[in-house]
């Protein structure tokens, strides 16, 4: 269909989108409404962790259409059971309560970590988050962020939310008062432009919040399920987070989420969280094929090889073009770029002829590639060969 053919302009507008509509996917490669094809590093925003239309998650998707829809959430069924036994098998934690968006899970935390302050810490609600960090786009989730801007957009903020700065022990240190109840924060900062925290400042935080009876949040909206080459991000510092957030990964492309708590932690009386979807059959069975793909044996080794892969890849190209070099873990990657010049760089890669490439630029300064997990040492050589190109023509 000619791309005037679509309603588009019954669509709400809320960022400027490129004039062509994406039809169909397979693997790494998305096709438009001209039959164009585009190898894709972006892939949904880090969330189709096995690729475009994963066969195993096609066959639990169509099995439980077949089975089940939605009981309601006040009744236990079979996939949220699986997936939730999946989870605390393969991590820390000991209970999940399953969400439809990544700041959802987070809206979660907050109320958990605020629940327990009550509960245990004299009323304690405070939580120190972080400068440029991304939780989400709900009043509280976006008020938890530190992306700048956003404490005036939808002015008043919700209030409890003091910012320090990643890898800055002392900064966080110095919020801490009698209302501090929890820190909370992505391992890698991936809007923020693919920022780790070191492994030092994850084992200090812990140390510290331990120290002062406050709950660590670790939001791996972003940096879980496979991304960073281990199941999850935390795994790299060795901690154990109280609370831990999932979303993007875990549904593989489709409205997943999970708010994940030590078995101490898990306070909520009923009543006090819920949700018309959560944990509906049809998306956690989905879940399950993703999360059990993820955790088949040698997957995650494939992960950290191609990570280190296109790792090396982006270095050498930093080298060869004068770059800044590049950063990440696993299959979350940022190119350095050194100047302004990543939103150029995204619309030429799109627009290319004949196959489009598609890559984000968290910010102008770099370009961040989020890969499906299981692309391969070509689809990275095919991809470096189309940035060359690109590049060669700036
Ligand atoms: C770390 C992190 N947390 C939360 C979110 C919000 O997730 P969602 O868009 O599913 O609400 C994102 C989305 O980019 C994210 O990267």
């Amino acid at each position: 269909m000619n791309f005037n053919e679509y309603p588009i302009e019954s669509l709400m507008y809320i960022t400027n989108r490129p004039e062509i509509v994406f039809t169909h996917g397979k693997g790494s490669w998305l096709y438009d409404n001209n039959g164009k094809r585009y190898l894709d590093f972006i892939q949904g925003w880090a969330v189709n962790s096995l690729g475009h239309c994963n066969d195993g998650m096609i066959e639990a998707l169509n099995s439980q259409a077949k089975l089940l829809l939605n009981p309601s959430p006040a009744f236990y069924n079979e996939p949220m059971a699986k997936l939730a036994g999946l989870l605390t098998q393969h991590s820390c934690f000991d209970k999940v309560f399953f969400a439809n968006s990544g700041a959802e899970a987070n809206e979660g935390a907050i109320k958990l970590a605020r629940k327990w302050g009550k509960k245990f810490k004299d009323g304690a609600f405070e939580i120190i988050t972080f400068d440029h960090s991304f939780h989400g786009r709900t009043i509280a989730t976006m008020s938890a962020s530190g992306k700048p801007g956003w404490d005036t957009i939808y002015a008043p903020q919700v209030p409890g939310f003091p910012k320090a700065d990643l890898n800055d022990i002392a900064s966080v240190e110095k919020l801490i008062n009698a209302k501090t109840v929890a820190v909370m924060l992505e391992p890698i900062q991936g809007e923020g432009g693919v920022i780790p925290a070191s492994r030092e400042f994850m084992q200090q935080l812990r140390e510290l919040t331990k120290k002062h009876n406050l709950l660590l949040i670790v939001d791996e909206v972003q940096s879980g399920c496979g991304r960073a080459g281990t199941l999850f991000a935390y795994e790299l510092s060795d901690i154990e987070p109280d609370i831990m957030t999932l979303g993007k990964g875990i549904g593989g492309g489709v409205p997943l989420a999970a708010l994940l708590s030590k078995a101490d932690v898990a306070v909520f009386e009923a009543g006090d969280q819920g949700g018309t979807y959560n944990g509906n059959p049809l998306m956690t069975a989905v879940g399950y094929s993703v999360i059990s793909q993820l955790t088949a044996p040698g997957f995650l080794e494939g992960v950290r090889a191609r990570g280190e892969y296109l790792r090396a890849k982006l270095l050498e190209l930093s080298e060869e073009r004068g770059f800044k070099g590049e950063r990440g873990e696993g299959l979350l990657r940022a190119l350095l770029l050194g100047k302004d010049i990543g939103n150029h760089i995204v619309e030429k890669a799109r627009d290319m002829q004949p196959d489009g490439l598609l890559l984000n630029a968290a910010r102008p300064n770099l370009l961040r590639f989020m890969p499906a997990l299981n692309v391969t040492n070509e689809e990275i050589d095919q991809m470096m060969a189309m940035l060359r190109s690109i590049l060669d023509t700036l």
